[in-house]
């Protein structure tokens, strides 16, 4: 959700804090501000409504020079709309202190309500702009200690927040705090960084510290302090961010997902890589986990948006190599419904950012009721990992794009593993197959590679057609139903048609019913070869849509000529055996919704009302 910066040390601060919050931006783009305490002691302010584009504009015509101490927010609107009022940051003590805020604050009217009755008049809508002024109560009535204002303050707060203040009196001094919310420590010589995530100082500091739950943090330029919020001393948790400041640049492209999805043979690479050895899955991070694993008896995979698809994909998995049952259900679903799990069960959890509200709330529910829990994560040092029992971290690299791409072939891949590593300690999975599953994920890069340097240019062109479409649907089965699902996401997503993905199985019973002459339909076609019931079955899915007129661009293998004469375009994918079709069926609708996306002239790396970090329940 919101994106959120901190800053002390030498250098001029406004500079760094917009640099911060534009790798920050894919988290919101409602609004951003900054606040800095200038050369001459005084807190300056500017924020503005849309994307940070606006607010630099505002800063080239009248910076804040000189602040070496400051605070930066990118907001995506919860309470208020996205208005120059609403933006973050908002002050309070006579205009002498700034807050920024990402989450929502529950309990914010009642709150609200109480400080009107005592006189405070609120210039915004927002809840951040109540927990501003409770702070200036706190600090007023403890005599100026900003870190004690905040210990008094937090425990009034119900629901998620990540807040930072900075205070005129207090110059090199920034101090936040978080509940169910990210923040992160940067460390620098001399200079020290907040952020929502590692991207917003990475260009500075690779070496970081994560704060856990409920902490409370106070950064000056040579100090670093974190408390519990009863102000208990806490030590924080080192890390070395893997990546550096370029990997989360556009190096040329056109945008992060232009760039993104060329990286997916690199995403699925990486992720695999140092996790065979002699010809065996072995997963260093689970090392002597075993125990954990020894007794469950059934899986359930949690994830929102992408990730859940990602999910629906490595179920197949798990139940053929590891031979337990599998449910797959959508975080929020899960939370609310007082969920059967026990400590039988293994929750993995799935999350790119680590830090989707829904999918950690599951997580922490789940936990709860005893279960076992393993994260799927790309983001080191986030809260779902920190709050799992296990972690198998997707190498992606950071993804900026708000859509999610080169993470979801990742988190395939990474669940993949996790199948055969518990395939090999269950015992359920032969030598033989495991060996097979091992060459097939190891070719699976140069296959990526192969449709993005053969049909890249070909899908291209036919999103470009296909521009004026109003609506597509998308059709697979077995291991192509979630693929389906995905490529009709990732369409809405970009560019904003409708779309919709089904079951080739479930056609009859209803969907067929939407097919009407030119109604384009891309079929997932499954291995003529690995799984050729499936692939008949699918043949005359298209043949009883084309029937009725129907579009057909069918994705299938190479060499596959049953399609031929029932598809208006076929685009092809390299052979792999059918459990792991899907990481290369995926890519060509990728790059559909990219080209379609760009053919329109949309943001693909903004799409509208989206943020790619949900931060929110
Ligand atoms: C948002 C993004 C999606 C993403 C989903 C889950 O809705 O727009 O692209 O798939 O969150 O995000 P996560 O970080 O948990 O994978």
């Amino acid at each position: 959700m919101c994106g959120i910066v901190g800053y002390v040390g030498p250098r001029q601060s406004q500079d760094i804090l917009v640099a911060g919050l534009a790798r920050l931006e894919y988290r919101g783009y409602d609004s951003a501000g900054i606040a800095v305490i200038d050369e001459s002691g005084t807190l300056g302010m500017r924020k503005r409504a849309g994307k940070l584009s606006a607010l630099r504009e505002a800063l080239e015509t009248d910076p804040i020079g000189g602040g070496t101490t400051g605070i930066g927010h990118t907001r995506w609107a919860t309470h208020g709309g996205p208005t120059d009022e609403n933006a973050h940051p908002h002050l309070a003590d006579d205009d002498r202190l700034a807050v920024i805020h990402n989450g929502i604050i529950e309990n914010f009217s009642d709150l609200k309500a109480e400080l009107v009755a005592e006189g405070v008049a609120f210039r915004s809508e927002t809840d951040t702009e109540v927990a501003a002024a409770l702070l200036a109560r706190e600090y007023r009535a403890n005599g100026g200690d900003l870190v004690g204002a905040f210990r008094g303050v937090v425990h009034r707060l119900d629901g998620a927040f990540t807040l930072l203040a900075t205070h005129e009196d207090h110059p090199g001094l920034v101090v936040g705090a978080r509940r169910n919310s990210p923040l992160v420590i940067g460390l620098g010589e001399g200079e020290n960084f907040l952020g929502s995530d590692v991207a917003a100082f990475v260009e500075h500091t690779r070496r970081a510290l994560a704060i856990g739950q409920d902490e409370i943090v106070a950064i000056t330029p040579d100090d670093v302090a974190v408390t519990d919020f009863d102000g208990n001393p806490v030590q924080p948790s080192p890390f070395e961010v893997s990546w550096d400041a370029s990997a989360a640049d556009k190096g040329g492209w056109s945008s992060f997902m232009a760039k993104e999805v060329s990286e997916e043979p690199e995403a699925v690479a990486n992720t695999v890589l140092g996790r065979i050895r002699d010809g065996r899955v072995v997963i260093p991070e689970l090392d002597g986990l075993d125990e954990l694993f020894a007794d469950i008896t059934r899986i359930v995979i949690l994830g929102a948006g992408t990730a859940a698809y990602a999910g629906l994909v490595g179920k197949y998995a798990i139940e053929q190599w590891a031979r337990i049952p599998v449910e797959v259900e959508l975080a929020h679903e899960f939370r609310y419904r007082d969920p059967l799990v026990g400590p039988d069960t293994l929750v993995i959890s799935i999350s790119q950012s680590g830090e989707t509200m829904d999918t950690l709330m599951a997580i922490k529910e789940a936990a709860r009721l005893g279960a076992k829990t393993l994260s799927i994560c790309n983001t080191q040092g986030a809260t779902i990992p920190r709050e799992s029992d296990a972690i198998v971290y997707t190498h992606a690299g950071p993804e900026v794009a708000v859509a999610s791409t080169k993470a979801f072939v990742a988190q395939i891949t990474a669940l993949y593993l996790f199948a055969l590593h518990l395939g090999r300690v269950r015992g359920s999975l032969s030598e033989e197959d495991a060996a097979a599953a091992v060459t097939q994920l190891d070719e699976l890069p140069a296959k990526i590679q192969w449709i993005l340097e053969n049909e890249q240019e070909r899908i291209e062109h036919l999103a470009h057609w296909m521009a004026d479409t109003r609506s597509v649907l998308f059709l697979g089965r077995h291991v192509g139903y979630p693929i389906a699902l995905e490529g009709a996401l990732k369409l809405k997503e970009l560019s904003y048609i409708h779309a919709e993905g089904f079951a080739a199985g479930e056609l009859k019973h209803g969907p067929i019913a939407l097919i009407e002459p030119g109604q384009p339909v891309f079929v997932v076609v499954p291995s003529p070869g690995g799984a050729p019931t499936l692939h008949a079955k699918v043949v005359s899915n298209i043949q009883e849509i084309r029937a009725r007129g129907a579009r057909v661009i069918a994705i299938a293998e190479q060499g596959d000529s049953a399609v031929l004469p029932h598809a208006d375009e076929v685009l092809r994918i390299p052979l792999a055996s059918p459990l792991f079709e899907p990481i290369l069926a995926v890519v060509p609708l990728h790059i559909f919704a990219m080209g379609l996306a760009t053919a329109k002239g949309l943001d693909v790396d903004q799409p509208r009302n989206l943020a790619k970090s949900v931060t929110v329940e």
